[in-house]
């Protein structure tokens, strides 16, 4: 992974959140405020206009940008958790130009590891960390990141935030309603990984 195809990973997920942001709402008007698309939209409309005006070196240094984006156009509870994820992950990359298997995979668990610290969260507390976790486990579990695996275990731990009841953020007022309805920062986190998988799978990483 060099800096373009981080690049071309937000730009692709700025891409996913731009048509979904009313589905994303809809899925945060039945547990919170109905405003994760529009927030997540916003940050990612941003972070692309600084991906196309600046260059940049390294994949940390365009992961720098974005938590930049995250942190100062996003707001609510998205904004920091994503702004903390892209800011850890950038540490991780360090000065490296290219990343290899290993290193995604630590840039991974650094970014979960920022949400999880963050948020407070633990595993089946129906947020985005259930889908960080998951995400790091399956990068993990081959030597060569297998990302159609990652793929399939980031879409199971999504889906399974529907059953769950929410225990932190806007949702865990709703108690038990909460059950039966997605958890939205799951689902964006889903395109996130989405996104970096196609920019990966592809070639070596
Ligand atoms: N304490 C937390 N730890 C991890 N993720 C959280 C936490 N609180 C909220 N979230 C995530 O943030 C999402 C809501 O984001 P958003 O709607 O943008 O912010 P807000 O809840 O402030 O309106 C939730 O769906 C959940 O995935
Ligand atoms: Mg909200």
């Amino acid at each position: 992974m060099n800096q373009q195809d981080a690049v071309n990973w937000i730009l692709s997920f700025q891409k996913k959140i731009e048509s979904s942001k009313e589905y994303l709402t809809d899925l945060d008007q039945a547990v919170g405020d109905g405003d994760h698309g529009i927030n997540m939209n916003r940050g990612l409309q941003h972070a692309a206009g600084v991906l196309h005006e600046k260059t940049f070196e390294t994949p940390g240094d365009v992961l720098k940008a974005v938590s930049t984006a995250f942190i100062s156009k996003v707001g609510g509870a998205s904004g920091p958790l994503y702004g903390s994820a892209m800011l850890k992950a950038s540490g991780s990359c360090g000065g490296k130009e290219t990343l290899e298997d290993e290193d995604v995979k630590a840039m991974l668990r650094a970014a979960a590891d920022a949400v999880q610290a963050r948020g407070r969260a633990e595993r089946g507390e129906k947020t985005m960390y259930d889908v960080w976790e998951a995400v790091v486990r399956a990068a993990e579990e081959k030597e060569d990141i297998d990302w159609q695996h990652v793929r399939m275990k980031t879409a199971e731990a999504a889906d399974a935030t529907k059953e769950m009841q929410a225990k932190k953020g806007r949702a865990a007022y709703l108690g038990a309603r909460s059950i039966g309805h997605l958890d939205p920062g799951s689902v964006s986190t889903r395109m996130l990984i989405e996104s970096l998988a196609e920019v990966l799978e592809s070639g070596d990483s």
